[in-house]
């Protein structure tokens, strides 16, 4: 296995999902907990993640001292290399306004066994940067093996020992040979099988479950999304009725699918099924609420509150399980006191009330959307249901700016669904990761028949992305997007202008709130 020491990068999970790409197992440890880790993995390679700080300031993180003397390979990649080069002996420096951001190019002046059968000397390769201090003097034993414009050590190597320093970040997908790096460095240089498979991954999880489980009992939120699906099929083929799932209806889902995740699970798999019908009490909570986060906080908390009431009429569960996944965590990250920055509460983690006296099981979550859905078609969930966009679990809430009502959810829904139906009559569903529809809280003047319309503004969304952590806006041609506003003008009362979002991830997120 492999062992990715964590200094806070918002991409170290990219960094696992390369390595399982590249069928081996890996284990992430914020870098203050690497030792223990390290103790009980006795991996054949260690992998030191980028990270917010600048090895240059006082109390920065630094990796165990005695993994250097370990006798395995280390790739430290951004933050990574410059404490690795710093704990060897060479220096890093500030860069006083001079990093590089993005898109670079490097060139390959060295051999490495990084690049066996894959860069040789003189080649050029995109890779992508983000860094403010760089390595300024190598420690003994390295070489630099390429250069960037912005950095005189854009990898640097010693080749004896097998250290491997990147200043660039290879798992990223902008870097696009990195993946290829990685699985390099964790199969030819550490010299593991790639055998690691999302069977395996099932079965691991599922020992996993039973083990924090034992015997007790387990309650889950099912939010009508993928990911709380395929976690509760997880956990029912681990503990099986010891588990029971609860479907909280907020009434901010989109058109018909409260019945279809219901019917999927009492009749396709025979899983105890709780159905709580809660709009009520989220709509009136709702009221006046503007503030996304506000929203946000509100619901994630009455989703909370109503699992210990209905957990309370079944006699009880120790533990609470929820579909998790790696973006929500890292997006959320700050409440679990990690060191990277909050964008935005997610419910599933960020509302979790203090006093709430259940634990967690989340066995999704160092796993990313598409892992997802290997895994559910792994446990033999149907493609239609495993291949639906990612859906939020503040549901409509926050596809609505300002203040939430259940005539506006009914307005939205209409819109929506008009949308969606264009989208899979036109054979684009596929190709996009994520497409719906947002109501804005703004009127504007039209005119329909002879009369003066003064309705609202309905905003389509649709992106492309692999991880939902970047996304780019999904071209549709003219004529589609114009028949969609066609149709939602006249079909939709309450709506009388459409437009598009043609924001990317970042700046934008997917969402509007
Ligand atoms: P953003 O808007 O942050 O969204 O770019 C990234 C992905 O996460 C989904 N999302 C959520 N999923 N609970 C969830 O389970 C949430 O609170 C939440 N907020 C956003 C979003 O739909 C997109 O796929």
């Amino acid at each position: 296995s492999i062992l990715i020491v964590d200094f806070g990068s918002q991409v170290t999970q990219l960094i696992a999902r390369r390595v399982r790409e590249a069928g081996v197992y890996s284990e992430i440890a914020p870098f203050n907990a690497a030792d223990a880790a390290f103790d009980r993995l006795k991996p054949r390679g260690i992998i030191l993640s980028g990270g917010p700080a600048s090895v240059t300031a006082e109390g920065s993180p630094r990796a165990p001292q005695r993994f250097f003397e370990a006798g395995i390979p280390i790739l430290g990649i951004c933050y990574g290399q410059q404490v690795m080069c710093e704990q060897l002996g060479g220096k890093v420096v500030g860069g006083q306004g001079e990093g590089e951001f993005g898109r670079a190019f490097i060139d390959i002046e060295g051999q490495s066994a990084l690049f066996d059968g894959l860069w040789g000397a003189g080649g050029r390769h995109q890779v992508w940067m983000s860094h403010g201090d760089k390595v300024a003097t190598l420690p003994e034993g390295f070489a630099p093996v390429a250069v960037s414009e912005g950095a005189p050590y854009a990898v640097t190597s010693d080749e004896a020992r097998r250290f491997f320093g990147i200043q660039f970040h290879p798992e990223v997908v902008h870097t696009p040979d990195g993946g290829k790096l990685i699985a390099n460095f964790v199969r030819h240089v550490c010299g593991l099988a790639g055998d690691w498979t999302m069977a395996e991954f099932r079965s691991a999880k599922i020992a996993e479950i039973r083990e924090q489980v034992g015997d007790k009992r387990v309650i889950c939120g099912l939010s009508g999304g993928v990911d709380s699906a395929v976690a509760a099929v997880l956990i029912h083929e681990a503990i099986g009725d010891q588990l029971t799932c609860v479907f909280v209806n907020h009434g901010l889902m989109r058109s018909g699918e409260a019945e279809q995740v219901v019917s999927l699970f009492r009749n396709s798999y025979n899983i105890p099924l709780v159905h709580v019908d809660a709009e009520a009490l989220f709509l009136g909570g709702l009221a006046g609420v503007t503030d996304p986060e506000a929203k946000r906080k509100f619901i994630g908390k009455t989703f909370i509150d109503v699992f210990d009431e209905e957990a309370r009429k079944i006699g009880g569960a120790d533990f609470l399980a929820q579909g998790t996944l790696y973006p929500d965590v890292i997006e959320s990250v700050s409440f679990t006191g990690g060191p990277s920055v909050t964008i935005k509460s997610h419910h599933n983690v960020g509302g979790l009330p203090e006093r709430m006296n259940m634990k967690l099981v989340e066995p999704l979550r160092e796993l990313f959307k598409d892992e997802v859905r290997d895994l559910g078609r792994e446990l033999g969930l149907p493609d239609a249901f495993v291949g639906r966009h990612p859906f939020p679990g503040p549901g409509l809430a926050i596809r609505i700016p300002g203040e939430v009502t259940k005539e506006r959810c009914d307005i939205l829904r209409k819109a929506d669904a008009i949308y969606l139906e264009e989208i899979r009559n036109a054979g684009l569903y596929d190709a996009i990761w994520q497409a719906f529809a947002v109501l804005l809280p703004v009127k504007t003047v039209g005119v329909m028949g002879d009369g003066r319309t003064y309705d609202s503004v309905c905003a389509l969304r649709a992106v492309t992305s692999t991880d939902g952590m970047t996304a780019d806006i999904y071209p549709f041609d003219a004529a589609f997007l114009s028949r969609v506003a066609t149709r939602i003008v006249n079909e939709v009362q309450g709506i009388n202008r459409v437009t598009y979002d043609y924001t990317s991830k970042p700046p934008g997120t997917i969402e509007w709130e």
